[in-house]
């Protein structure tokens, strides 16, 4: 029987090997699957710690690690990484990483190796931390944009909170809110009167009133864009008012804005998110017009009043959420989805009323993904006008050029950090 932290290094294989997401990397682990929760708890530490660190970690497998590893001896390589962060940034005795570290080697003959570097390092650790930079963690992919855009101070603001364990936001229905104590109920706080931020300490399907429908999982900067489209509808019969919510699966905005009453379509292309969709809606007995469909070849009888575009990005506003991210320097195709959310803009545009709203977001804080996809669409789209989204819209984020919402990892008003996001609406005047 593996160990807990043999199995913590298989996982890390494939995701640094396959590119596979933690979740989907821990779900296929057969061992993982059999552990105690306890162990579960800690595997996942340990592996959402290391890929947070990852670029602090690599300073110090590129400084300690002298014999260089072959492309088979990836196990070792990953046997070190987790080992490092256990030893720098985890509050773990040094001797039982080091030792378990040691007997996980002895199978692929690597022990004496791994007892010199891991002792290496625990010797030198005060050393090691004192010039170790967050900042390293964030790759450059990344790095570049946030300090040409919003500066050095921003990109350490952001680089502290990425390593910090994130929080879970519950989204309570609001006709639910005030009937009981949810922050109680659900053991967390509440930082909006619908959303209880709890800690993400076990399966979401074992909270209490999970089945009841009660409740969704969304974190706090994913429902602004729905508060900002109420707000434009404040004064309106909302069941009169036709949506299309372009890339609505797993659904979280629309099932808000099922909820606020608006006459609802909820489209996306991909079938295995769409099925999740629609397990998410019969929880929570809600109903709309669910469409599995490329928005390309939907052929819509009439003219929406406000298509929300919740386009494919990057994702570089969830590394503290997805910390895998980090390492995707290189796969990460940021043409390919510019090119694509230039072109569900345009879509969207077409399938507009006059008068009527696109609201754009994307869960990345890179620029050519926010605020220069928008100018563009500006430039090219004179009929479109900008809402300025300022202080009396939006309390919440930077606002960015002529009032566009950035909201970053480290939003001041919320404490635990909390997911990047960009949004900007525009408005068709002829
Ligand atoms: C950022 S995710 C959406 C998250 C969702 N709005 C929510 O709140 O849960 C983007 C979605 O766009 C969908 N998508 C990508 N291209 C599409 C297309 N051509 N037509 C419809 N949906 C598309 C993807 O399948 C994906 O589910």
């Amino acid at each position: 029987m593996s160990s807990s932290r043999e199995i913590a290094t298989q996982i890390l294989n494939n995701i640094y090997t396959k590119l596979d997401f933690f979740e989907t990397a821990i779900l296929q682990n057969k061992n993982f699957n059999r552990l105690e929760p306890r162990d579960k708890a800690f595997v996942r530490s340990i592996i959402l710690n290391t890929l947070r660190r990852n670029g602090q970690i690599m300073e110090v497998i590129n400084e300690f690690v002298r014999r260089p590893l072959k492309k088979k001896d990836i196990f070792i390589l990953n046997l070190i990484r987790i080992s490092i962060c256990q030893i720098l940034f985890l509050e773990i005795k040094e001797y039982s990483i080091v030792n378990s570290a040691v007997q996980i080697a002895k199978n692929y003959k690597f022990d004496k190796f791994v007892n010199g570097v891991l002792r290496n390092i625990c010797r030198n650790k005060i050393k090691i931390l004192k010039r170790s930079a967050l900042e390293t963690n964030i790759p450059n992919w990344i790095k570049k944009d946030i300090k040409n855009n919003l500066g050095t101070d921003a990109l350490i603001k952001i680089s502290k909170t990425i390593v910090k364990e994130p929080y879970l936001d519950i989204k309570v229905k609001k006709k639910y809110i005030g009937k009981k104590n949810w922050e109680k109920i659900l053991n967390g706080e509440s930082i909006l009167n619908d959303i209880i931020r709890i800690k993400n300490d076990g399966p979401i399907e074992e909270k209490p009133f999970f089945n009841d429908g009660i409740w969704w999982v969304q974190n706090f900067s994913s429902t602004l864009p729905v508060r900002l489209i109420s707000k434009i509808y404040n004064d309106q019969d909302k069941t009169k008012v036709s949506i299309l919510d372009v890339g609505a699966a797993p659904g979280g905005k629309s099932f808000q804005l099922i909820e606020e009453n608006f006459d609802v379509t909820s489209i996306d292309i991909s079938e295995r998110r769409m099925r999740r969709f629609k397990e998410n809606l019969n929880r929570l007995k809600l109903k709309t017009k669910a469409v599995c469909k490329d928005v390309f070849e939907y052929k819509i009888h009439k003219l929406f009043d406000c298509v929300l575009v919740d386009a494919p990005c990057t994702a570089s506003g969830l590394i503290q959420k997805k910390p895998e991210i980090l390492i995707r320097n290189k796969e990460i195709n940021l043409e390919k989805l510019m090119s694509k959310q230039k072109r569900l803009l345009d879509q969207a545009a077409k399938i507009l009323k006059v008068g009527g709203y696109i609201v754009y977001c994307v869960c990345s804080i890179n620029s050519k993904e926010g605020v220069n996809q928008i100018e563009n669409f500006l430039k090219n789209n004179l009929n479109f006008t900008n809402i300025n989204l300022n202080r009396k819209i939006s309390s919440f984020g930077k606002i960015l050029g002529k009032g566009m919402l950035l909201i970053l990892p480290d939003e001041t008003k919320i404490l635990g950090g909390i997911d990047g996001f960009f949004i900007s609406i525009v408005k068709k005047i002829k």
